[in-house]
């Protein structure tokens, strides 16, 4: 039976200082003076009340400001947001808030006002330390900033901090990238993120690679030495591209992957709300069946400030199919290292384990998963190959 799993609360900040030519997330330069910061908050809460009822007495275990740049936004903008938002759903207490900052943009006595407005997680888009390789990626930050901005965050008693890295940049060597994660150790963040640059189709690199980017090999033997360097410095690898030190994983994300649900604010924002069957469809409601809502924003920012908070602000609602729900459950879960209950499967999806005995048959005899009882994790294949593993969970024409 589909029951409510964790609420959490994405908040989509869509602009930047200059567009990276790496990055394929809804971000835009604003020309012309600064984003209008107070009109967007009002927008948010326009479009949170409009959401509303889709969670209606629920909690909120997260809350993620990501972008674009967040940090963009002065304190008073984003502590009005978290009035604004705690005086219209409940928070749990301890509820984890990140806000996503560019270290172009950190200035003196902002992470005070921020962590005074309730922000308790702070994530450094670093990237890399080599300030050649900074702008080549065309990031508006050096190596000094970075280092300067960390140390603001924790000398504003900040300490959990998540660093992005990025790997297999152009002119890398493998020295290079450790280098890069000695000098995030040396900061001793909670948290390290550490993606391989991916070429995103309708980027700037996409279209005109750089030069010098290393080859397959080259990514790989990066990955696994920088695997190595993160266990020994105490960072535990649980996600593919997530290591955190004991109890400091990002639940925001956590929530995301173990397929929890989340309302998504914000211009182009995604959302995915469960919705169990009501007890009134006994008495002829509408919802008499167990449905999994996902629900995105317009994109473009202009469109979205004019229109939030009316239906017309909706870039769309989907009711994910239930042939789907197998694989849309395995893509999140199957990314992280974690064994998992059977039960949450069937709590999270509102299906029976029986609608995967068979795709879990076939990843455990390919050696990708491991069935202890009623627990299923994956293996070190099964994350070597794990596109494979999910793709066993795709919908068949029996479905
Ligand atoms: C939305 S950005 C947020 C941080 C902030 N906007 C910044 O860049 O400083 C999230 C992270 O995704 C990673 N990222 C973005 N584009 C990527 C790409 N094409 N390949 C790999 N990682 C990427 C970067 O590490 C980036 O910090
Ligand atoms: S600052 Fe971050 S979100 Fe903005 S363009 Fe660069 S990578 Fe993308």
């Amino acid at each position: 039976m589909l029951s409510l799993p964790p609420l959490s609360l994405y908040v989509h900040m869509p602009w930047c200082v200059r567009k990276c030519p790496y990055c394929d997330f809804n971000s835009h330069e604003h020309r012309g003076g600064p984003p209008p910061f107070a009109a967007y908050v009002d927008a948010l809460l326009a479009d949170l009340d409009h959401d509303l009822p889709l969670v209606w007495g629920r909690t909120v275990h997260s809350v993620f400001f990501g972008g674009g740049t967040p940090s963009l936004f002065p304190a008073e903008a984003i502590d009005r947001f978290l009035q604004g938002a705690a005086a219209r759903l409940r928070f749990a207490p301890g509820c984890e808030i990140t806000l996503e900052t560019n270290p172009g943009t950190a200035e003196h006595g902002r992470f005070e006002d921020y962590r005074k407005a309730g922000v308790n997680r702070i994530s450094f888009g670093i990237q890399t330390f080599d300030d050649e390789v900074l702008k080549r990626l065309g990031r508006i930050h050096d190596s000094g900033q970075a280092d300067a901005a960390v140390k603001l965050a924790q000398d504003a008693g900040l300490d959990n901090l998540n660093l992005d890295l990025m790997y297999a940049l152009p002119g890398q060597t493998l020295a290079m990238a450790e280098h890069d994660l000695q000098r995030a150790f040396a900061l001793s963040p909670a948290h390290i993120s550490h993606y391989q640059l991916t070429l995103e189709p309708n980027t700037v690199f996409a279209a005109r690679p750089p030069q010098g980017l290393p080859d397959e090999d080259a990514a790989w033997d990066i990955q696994e030495r920088g695997q190595a360097l993160l266990a020994d410095a105490g960072y535990a690898q649980y996600e593919i591209s997530a290591y955190a030190r004991p109890g400091r994983q990002c639940a925001h994300n956590l929530n995301y992957w173990r397929f929890g649900d989340y309302l998504g604010i914000g211009a182009g924002a995604h959302g995915k709300i469960s919705l169990p069957r009501s007890d009134e469809a006994e008495l002829g409601s509408p919802h008499a069946s167990d449905r999994i809502l996902r629900r995105w924003k317009l994109k473009h920012p202009a469109a979205y400030l004019a229109q939030a908070g009316t239906p017309a602000a909706i870039g769309g609602d989907e009711v994910i199919p239930a042939a789907q729900l197998p694989f849309e459950f395995m893509l999140n879960q199957l990314r992280l290292r974690e064994a998992f209950p059977l039960d949450r499967f069937e709590a999270r999806t509102g299906l029976s384990r029986a609608a995967i005995v068979a795709p879990l048959a076939e990843a455990e005899a390919r050696g990708w998963l491991r069935i202890d009882g009623a627990r299923v994790s994956p293996t070190d294949a099964g994350q070597r190959f794990a596109n494979d593993a999910i793709s066993l969970f795709l919908p068949t024409d029996d479905a």
